[in-house]
């Protein structure tokens, strides 16, 4: 098990969390999953007010405890009021009285940020959330967002990284790790088109690095996102079998020599 820092917070939570997007096709066997992971030590879960899959956490979370819940405010929601009804209705489907994390889950222009992180401070005052965080947020939009904030600190970015897709290499990374703000990795298996024909050859690089360790080219690729210091990563495993394939991503490392060759390919 591998924990990471939570920005400035002190807080540690899990290298590899649980994605719920897409979450619902069947609940029964999704929640089974998620207390797998869970009792796996992985006490991370992402959930949206937009995913419609909060409820489903909210059912996995009911007997845990220490869970680390992370959910997101949609931006259509960003006006102060919005802010407030939309955190209402997700602490009632998680069945939850705080939320850990809450997310901005995009930017929205069309609403001054300053009247957002005013609701989102409101929240924390109020006990209603723990930590603020942004998702989709370029560093430019980071620094305003923070700029808007009276007394609190934004805590992460939750962005898309994969093998696949790396343009958070290109600033973002360096500019969270240099601030520490934790980065959220998304799609972290390319929301599964890790699988498909189009990279079978990546597939195949993978499997061939992973045959050396004794894991599969999943766990490679989940453990190449983590490697990256300040990156947890969320896959969605929807079902039991996947979560215990996914929860042993971690715990061990990929050298400097495979790490190249996974580097070196090109999506
Ligand atoms: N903030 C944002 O804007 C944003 C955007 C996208 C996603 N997200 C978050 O990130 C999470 C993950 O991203 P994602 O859902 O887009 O894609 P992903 O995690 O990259 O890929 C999910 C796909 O991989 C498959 N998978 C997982 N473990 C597997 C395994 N061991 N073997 C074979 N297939 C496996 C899943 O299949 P099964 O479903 O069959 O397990 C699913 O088809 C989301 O659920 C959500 O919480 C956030």
């Amino acid at each position: 098990m591998e924990f990471k820092d939570l920005g400035k917070t002190g807080e540690k939570i899990p290298a590899i969390g649980w994605g719920t997007w897409k979450y619902g096709a069947d609940p029964g066997e999704e929640v089974n999953a998620l207390k797998l992971g869970f009792e796996r030590g992985f006490r991370l879960v992402d959930t949206a007010e937009m995913y419609n899959s909060e409820a489903i956490v909210g059912e996995a979370i009911k007997d845990a405890e220490g869970i680390f819940v992370a959910t997101k405010v949609s931006p259509s929601h960003f006006d102060y009021d919005g802010v407030i009804k939309a955190c209402d209705g997700s602490l009632k489907r998680l069945g939850v009285r705080q939320i850990d994390l809450y997310q901005l889950h995009w930017p929205n222009k069309s609403i001054p940020i300053s009247e957002t992180m005013r609701a989102m401070e409101k929240l924390v005052d109020d006990g209603k959330i723990r930590y603020i965080g942004v998702s989709n947020f370029s560093e430019r939009e980071i620094e305003e967002a923070q700029a808007a904030l009276k007394h609190n600190e934004i805590v992460s970015d939750q962005v898309e990284y994969s093998i696949l897709v790396r343009q958070i290499e290109n600033g973002l990374m360096d500019y969270c790790r240099k601030n520490r703000i934790s980065i959220i990795a998304y799609s972290p298996l390319g929301q599964g088109k890790l699988y498909s024909r189009k990279y079978s050859g990546l597939y195949e690089l993978l499997e061939g690095i992973g045959r050396g360790h004794g894991k599969s080219a999943t766990q490679v690729a989940l453990n190449w996102v983590v490697s990256k210091e300040n990156v947890v990563a969320i896959p969605k495993a929807g079902s039991t079998t996947h979560v215990l394939e996914d929860s042993g991503s971690v715990g061990w490392k990929l050298d400097k020599k495979e790490m190249e060759r996974i580097n070196g390919f090109l999506a």
